[in-house]
């Protein structure tokens, strides 16, 4: 079975093809970024659960780059120590870990000005942002760079972008909003400007397995789509990227229709049309769906979200499913 069968992506090898899809936990004290109890039960959880890779929510590069006040951060040096204590603990369940590098742009809810390319608010309700300059660009760009660094402090075995879901990143990518006239915006080599400086960034400073998350569609007619992606996705391989994870959404109040596996055909046209590896997510919660993706060829990874807040150990109930025998933890051997 492929989904049991270890995956190796440059000195990264996993026991499995199965992902721990980033998701935020909002438990961290209000501004501090740091791990907390929470965080070193649940994500090891997942790793005694049988998980090949584990990756941590998206964690904000700069402080005005919270989704929320309680999301994990890696802007500071202070913050090294609780991210190694998680992934030590990852790593001793069987598992490799991840992190995301975020920054949340114009839907960013934290105190003070909201960044974004334009200055065009998410919906009526939403704050308006105030346009980067180029410095403020510059800056963070940098702050990027820096949280690859204390990611490598702490111990990470694999670095993920979140240039999806409508935050800053996927603000820069997307036409609707981003309106520059700099050379940030305008032609979609000059609005994939932001992430490839990001992606050369973080390439200068870390070895290991690099993914980007990416939105492949917008689901609005002047927005990007799937085809779009492919370019982005060239580019990203030419920069060195290993890996696209292939989620889609979130830049503009449209709700997707969703249903099992509905991202599957983004990871297989971007893996298909340029040649790299991608990760499928998406309600896809069954060990034979999941196998089905890899044995079509469909993605190389798949990332499992909500299934595994209901059930850290979906891995065993995958593996039972496709009659697969897992080794249990070592704790666990005499009791087998
Ligand atoms: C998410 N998701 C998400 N995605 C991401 O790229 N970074 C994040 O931090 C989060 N946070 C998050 C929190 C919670 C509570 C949920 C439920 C989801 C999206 C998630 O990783 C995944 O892509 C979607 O949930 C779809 O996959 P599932 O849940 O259908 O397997």
């Amino acid at each position: 079975m492929l989904l049991f069968s270890p995956y190796k992506i440059r000195e990264m090898e996993l026991r499995n093809r199965i992902v721990m899809s980033p998701m935020c936990m909002y438990s961290c004290e209000a501004g501090d970024g740091k791990i907390t109890d929470w965080h070193l039960v649940h994500y090891p959880s997942r790793a005694v659960g049988g998980a090949g890779l584990v990756i941590l929510e998206a964690s904000a590069v700069t402080p005005q780059g919270g989704i929320s006040p309680q999301d994990l951060g890696i802007w500071d040096n202070n913050q090294i120590d609780g991210l190694k204590e998680v992934v030590n603990r990852i790593h001793e369940a069987g598992s490799k870990a991840g992190i995301q590098l975020a920054h949340a742009g114009r839907k960013a809810m934290v105190e003070g000005p909201i960044a974004a390319p334009s200055a065009i608010a998410f919906n009526e309700k939403s704050r308006t942002p105030d346009a980067l300059s180029a410095e403020q660009i510059a800056g963070t760009v940098q702050a990027f760079k820096d949280s690859a660094v204390r990611a490598s402090e702490a111990g990470f075995d694999c670095l993920e972008i979140h240039a999806a879901h409508g935050y800053l990143i996927h603000e820069f990518l997307s036409p609707l909003s981003n309106t520059r006239e700099d050379h940030y915006g305008g032609t979609q080599e000059n609005r994939y400007r932001f992430l490839g400086e990001i992606t050369d960034a973080i390439r200068s400073v870390w070895e290991g397995p690099l993914f980007v998350r990416v939105s492949a569609s917008d689901y609005h007619p002047e927005g990007l789509g799937a085809e779009d992606y492919v370019e982005i996705a060239q580019r990203l391989k030419a920069q060195g990227v290993d890996l696209i994870d292939a989620s889609s959404g979130g830049l503009v109040p449209v709700a997707p229709r969703s249903y099992p596996g509905y991202q599957v055909p983004f990871a297989d046209t971007i893996r298909r049309g340029a040649q790299i590896a991608t990760g499928a997510v998406g309600l896809i919660t069954s060990g034979v769906h999941a196998e089905e993706i890899l044995q079509n060829g469909r993605a190389d990874l798949i990332f499992i979200g909500r299934e595994f807040l209901r059930n850290p150990y979906w891995p065993l109930a995958a593996a039972n499913e496709l009659g697969v025998t897992l080794p249990p933890p070592k704790q666990y051997d005499r009791a087998w």
